[in-house]
């Protein structure tokens, strides 16, 4: 009898927990990402908290198809990143001593000097050309694992920048030269276009999108910033949309306003794909707290 009561009651029990964690009624991930290496500040990757409990990203940045005068050199990049610390042997050796750690770069950026980076092309064919080649050799004597799209000023139309950022994903993946890439967009006429464009075509070769929400304006409110992101889940349908803090100063929901409310909130809806940090160069001086709030956050529960 009581053998039978208790299967009756269990049956249900063991088919409820088997729907809650197979079916995605939680899009959650403990996925940290950080760039690191733009702004000279001598920040090294074992600066940064890395909590065992996270997958965790560094994002070079970044490469840039511009020489040395500030050209465009159509595809061909070059590491811009401070590689006087960030370098072949310190990648390897943070990866090995962190098995939860892998190491991405990011193409393009704001700026280089005081000029713009522009996403700029002679042909479509020869732009991929050059960045498959360029972009071959940099991730293999990097040991890179990924790859990070973040044009933020063009001389294309956005149909062209799609077509040679899928092929060069297209090749990249095909070829496992990298095995994840995202792309880092953020909300302004002159830059969703592009990126839309390309997830129209492309999102297939695209893991994650690291939404640039410190973009928005500084001083915006929990129930601002989780409209926002609902309007970025919705363009980028399907895809794995990062919520981000700028430690720079920035804009978007600052801590002190909730940011890391917002996250739980977003956790306790499933929804929560990972949190990004810009960038581990400007949270040196303040010895990463904000790193650690949302490493533990990830890391904690389901
Ligand atoms: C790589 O970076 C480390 C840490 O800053 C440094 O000690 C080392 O000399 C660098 N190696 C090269 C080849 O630049």
């Amino acid at each position: 009898m009581i053998t039978m009561d208790a299967h009756r009651f269990l049956l249900p029990l063991v088919l409820l927990q088997f729907l809650f964690f197979t079916l995605p009624l939680t899009g959650n991930s403990k996925l940290f990402r950080e760039y690191i290496g733009a702004e000279e500040r001598g920040v090294t990757f074992s600066n940064v908290p890395i909590h065992p409990g996270v997958n965790f990203h560094f994002i070079l940045s970044f490469a840039i198809d511009y020489d040395t005068s500030a050209s465009p050199t159509n595809g061909d990049f070059r590491v811009y990143w401070d590689t006087k610390n960030l370098n072949a042997s310190t990648v390897s050796s943070i990866k090995a001593r962190h098995a939860n750690v892998k190491v991405a770069m990011s193409l393009g950026g704001d700026t280089t000097g005081s000029k713009h980076v522009k996403f700029t092309i002679k042909t479509i064919n020869s732009w991929v050309g050059n960045a498959i080649n360029s972009i071959t050799r940099i991730a293999k004597e990097y040991y890179l694992d990924g790859i990070d799209i973040d044009y933020e000023h063009f001389s294309t139309d956005p149909n062209t920048f799609a077509e040679c950022i899928g092929r060069l994903l297209l090749h990249l993946k095909q070829n496992k030269i990298i095995s994840f890439a995202s792309i880092a967009p953020y909300e302004h006429d002159s830059v969703q276009p592009y990126y839309l464009a390309l997830w129209k075509k492309y999102s297939h070769l695209i893991d994650y999108v690291n939404f640039q929400f410190y973009a928005y304006g500084k001083g915006i409110t929990v129930p601002q910033f989780m409209k926002f992101f609902e309007t970025q889940i919705s363009n980028y349908r399907g895809g794995k949309v990062l919520v981000s803090l700028g430690t720079d100063g920035s804009g978007g929901l600052s801590p002190q306003a909730g940011f890391f409310e917002a996250c739980k909130k977003l956790k306790g809806l499933g929804k929560l794909h990972g949190i990004f940090i810009w960038s581990a160069d400007d949270s040196k001086k303040k010895g990463f707290p904000y790193e650690k709030q949302s490493q533990n956050i990830l890391a904690s529960g389901k």
